[in-house]
Parts: C-alpha cells; structure tokens; sequence
C-alpha cells in the first residue's frame, strides 16, 4: 500500500510555530516515528507552501497511490485550485487539520477540501495523521 501525507503552508515550522496549537514536535520526529510504526506501509511525505506545487503533488500522485492525506493547512480555507484538484483526481484524500479549526477564528470555518474529502480528521493534534493511516 502507498500513503502519501501532504502537508501545506507554514507546516514545514512544525515544533517551533505556535507551540501551543501545533505542539512541540517537528513532522520530521513523528514521520520517523509512523513510518516505524506502519513499516507494512509505503508512507511518502511531501511539504509546499506553494499553491500550485501542491496542486501539481495531487496530480502526479492521485491516479496512483492507495491513499492521500492532505493537511492543506491556511490554502484549506482559500484555495479552489486545491478543492477542484482533490476533486479531479481518483485517489480517495483524508483531510487533516492538527487543531480544531471551528474552535478557531471564523476564516478557518470554511474548507474548500472537505466537500471531496472521503473523511476529516480535525482537532487530534499530530495524532491526526496516524488515525488518517489507520483508516486506509
Ligand atoms: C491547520 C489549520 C489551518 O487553519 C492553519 O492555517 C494551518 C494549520 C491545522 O493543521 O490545524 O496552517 O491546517
């Protein structure tokens, strides 16, 4: 099975940004630690804080891999581009936010991902990821 975890804008900061939302520890740290755990699993891990270079991730992978799971992080509340790629592509996409977004400011209430979404997993913090694994 191929998982790939697509992470966008700012989540490249992850253990130093907003520790007390995001948490202390790097996505480097627990992708080390998920890819130990889920060693019977291909995990692919791919990070932009460009728009179209995430649009162009979701292409090359989403007629391929197993499963996506796509934190589109601040491009979530703003970017048709990536609704309408999640849409276009065959590959089944858990959407993933580490924080719970509609405990937050309003602009983070919309999500241009969720309508094509298989699944939402919101507010787990990092554990997100792993139940987004689990259920592929
Ligand atoms: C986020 C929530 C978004 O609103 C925010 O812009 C992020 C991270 C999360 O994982 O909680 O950058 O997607």
């Amino acid at each position: 099975m191929k998982i790939i975890i697509l992470n966008g804008p700012n989540l490249n900061l992850l253990g130093k940004r907003e520790p007390e939302i995001y948490g202390a520890e790097t996505f480097e740290d627990y992708f080390q630690q998920l890819q130990k755990k889920f060693s019977n699993i291909e995990i692919h891990y791919f990070q932009s804080n460009i728009e179209g270079e995430i649009i162009d991730k979701l292409h090359e992978v989403g007629f391929d891999y197993d499963g996506i799971i796509l934190n589109a992080a601040a491009y979530t509340h703003t970017s048709i581009g990536i609704g309408d790629a999640v849409k276009a592509i065959e590959t089944p996409v858990i959407e993933v936010h580490i924080s719970n977004v509609y405990a937050r400011e309003e602009f983070r209430h919309h999500s241009y991902v969720s309508p094509n979404a298989k699944g939402i997993i919101i507010g787990m913090g990092m554990k997100g990821y792993e139940l987004a694994l689990q259920s592929f």
